[in-house]
């Protein structure tokens, strides 16, 4: 066992934590007032299982030795050192790392690491496929190298054995995550993809994306969570980028890797890449050191997904001035630059404001003109309208949209006074939702709409579930419509299925044993959501399960009804009568199915 395991087996993080703070119970977790934000309702959680916490109001987490440095404001080596006092562990320290920090032999490990497969990639005939692929793709051979590419084999231990044989020791690659544990010691995480080397702003390798070449799945592998490497703070290219952001005073935002490197390499170089992951804090504190606004472009409906949401109100109460880069004719900015550079360079001209982008996409899916509509749009925009925290921009942004569903603008103030009189969203949400049967969905740090939060909360069920039994569900997966909660769910059942004949119960360092590593920080903070005392009782967890899936399937139901209604209204528009009579049939036959539910 290495001095961080050790001193992990001897701390329990409950204990260091209440040092500071009082915990309380809260079913198998614990529960606090957040020590790094202001709030009056806790949503600080801590897994004595796990040896986790995070807290769901400002999204910070990680174990034992993270807390001190948020805490204390130490880094890791001073939060080692102390933990390793308090336990009484004698760190070993080798010759080699004297005088160097703790972390330096995971920058040296990766820097070989990119060499390596840099010269794979560009000079070995095991790269040629990857190479014609990446040249394929529009890349040329100097933005290859000047990002320092790389390919990594399809083979298990090729690195391995390459970085073992120049000193480095299995645990420094596990600790990189490199390598992956295995009982031989360890073998390569990455084979058979394109290696992106992921850099800080100082240009120092903090780990790899990994793309494969044809399209299985998962598409990309990142490196894990490690002491150097954290995918919520990271953002690709800044290393090279941020001259041109500083300069400009403006940031563009793409998902990939693969959009970033086409647009920089054609020109328009004030640009980074969030990996597919909406902004967190720690990106946009970063961000605001370079420029005071933004330009997303990603590939989902920014107003349609709620973390996307989330992370434009963080940037916006930060004072960024944000905008939306929108275009059609491709699915994102690296296919739209391959086909046509001018398209892009116009697309970015374009940009449209983001409180513009939200009224756009509301008139887009509701009828301003119908009181249902405007409900909607209410619904959707109330919240989002009064947060926007600079009150010129606020007071625009009330015409429009009082012009919009037309109404008086002072109504849309009264609105948005009610909303926050409300006490924020989280009591919004309750208000929408009087009706509500279930007991406990978490209703805390709300921007998810309703059915994300329900789908979440099932999810949360599911892995609190009773210790004296191991209940399989067998809903469809569809019911989820996030694709991450869906694909958790289909390992979650195949998991529970596997252990029901030999166990009595369902435990979650088991299930996260047997999740790939892209899933674990998700699930974990799923198990930390707060669950109601009263449903570690069988009967009454069974119930509010129930009661759940049945609010998602009718959920459903009442969308497709409200797509089928809006084909209706097309058909009778336009005289169908074939295809409104099947509509009409499958409307009346959904309609019953809702009833009955
Ligand atoms: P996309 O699925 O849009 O990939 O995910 P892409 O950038 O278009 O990739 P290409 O163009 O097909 O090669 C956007 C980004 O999300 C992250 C990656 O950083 C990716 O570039 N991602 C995606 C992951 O981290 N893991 C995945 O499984 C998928
Ligand atoms: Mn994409």
């Amino acid at each position: 066992m290495d001095d961080i395991e050790l001193i992990k087996s001897k701390i329990n993080v409950v204990d260091l934590i209440s040092e500071y703070l009082p915990l309380k119970k809260s079913g198998i977790n614990f529960k606090a007032n957040c020590p790094f934000h202001q709030e009056k309702t806790p949503s600080f959680m801590v897994s004595p299982e796990r040896q986790i916490w995070h807290c769901f109001g400002c999204q910070r987490g990680g174990d034992c030795f993270k807390f001190l440095m948020e805490k204390e404001g130490w880094d890791f080596k001073e939060s080692l050192e102390f933990l390793a006092q308090k336990t009484g562990v004698t760190l070993k320290r080798g010759k080699s790392d004297q005088g160097k920090g703790i972390n330096d032999r995971l920058f040296e490990a990766n820097e070989k690491t990119v060499q390596f497969y840099h010269y794979l990639l560009t000079e070995h005939k095991l790269g040629k496929k990857a190479l014609d692929y990446l040249l394929n793709r529009g890349l040329t051979l100097e933005t290859l190298k000047q990002f320092k590419l790389g390919y990594a084999p399809q083979n298990w231990e090729i690195l391995v054995k390459f970085l073992n044989k120049r000193g480095f020791e299995m645990k420094v690659l596990i600790d990189c995550g490199l390598a992956v544990v295995s009982n031989r010691g360890g073998y390569d995480r990455f084979r058979g993809r394109i290696m992106f080397p992921l850099c800080d702003s100082r240009g120092r390798v903090l780990g790899f994306s990994g793309r494969v070449l044809g399209d299985e799945l998962p598409k990309y592998i990142n490196t894990p969570q490690t002491r150097i490497f954290d995918k919520s703070r990271f953002l690709f290219g800044l290393n090279l980028s941020k001259g041109q952001i500083k300069e400009k005073n403006e940031a563009i935002i793409v998902e990939g890797e693969m959009d970033f490197l086409m647009s920089f390499q054609s020109g328009v170089k004030n640009i980074v890449a969030s990996k597919g992951t909406a902004l967190t804090e720690a990106q946009v504190d970063e961000l605001k050191k370079y420029a005071s606004s933004i330009m997303l472009c990603f590939d989902t409906d920014l107003a349609g997904d709620a973390a996307s949401r989330r992370g434009i109100e963080i940037a916006d109460k930060a004072g960024l001035n944000i905008k939306v880069i929108e275009f059609d004719k491709a699915k994102d900015p690296a296919e739209l630059i391959k086909k046509d550079i001018q398209l892009w360079e116009k697309a970015v001209e374009e940009a449209v404001p983001i409180y513009d982008y939200y009224l756009k996409s509301v008139e887009n899916r509701f009828n301003p003109k119908e009181a249902s509509g405007k409900r909607q749009i209410f619904a959707e925009l109330l919240p989002i309208w009064s947060k926007i925290s600079d009150s010129i921009t606020r007071e625009h942004y009330i015409e429009k949209l009082a012009a919009l569903v037309q109404v008086k603008e002072d109504f849309v103030r009264e609105e948005m006074e009610k909303h926050k009189s409300f006490g924020g969203p989280k009591k919004y949400i309750q208000a929408l939702n009087t009706s509500r049967e279930v007991i406990s969905a978490p209703t805390r740090n709300i921007t998810f709409d309703r059915r994300e939060m329900l789908e979440q909360y099932l999810i949360a069920l599911l892995l609190h579930q009773p210790s004296d039994l191991v209940y399989i569900p067998n809903f469809p997966e569809t019911l989820f419509t996030q694709e991450e909660l869906k694909q958790i769910y289909v390992l979650l059942v195949l998991f529970l299925d596997s252990i029901s004949f030999k166990s009595r119960s369902f435990k979650i360092t088991e299930f996260i044993k047997t999740l790939p590593e892209e899933f674990i920080d998700l699930v974990d903070r799923l198990n930390l959501l707060e669950i109601d005392t009263k449903l570690q009782d069988a009967y009454i967890w069974q119930r509010e399960t129930d009661l759940v899936v049945s609010e998602l399937k009718k959920m459903l139901i009442k969308a497709s009804l409200e797509k089928l209604s809006l084909q209706i209204k097309n058909a009778q528009e336009f005289g169908k009568d074939d295809s409104l009579e099947t509509l009409n049939r499958r409307f009346r036959d959904l309609s019953v199915k809702l009833k009955n539910l």
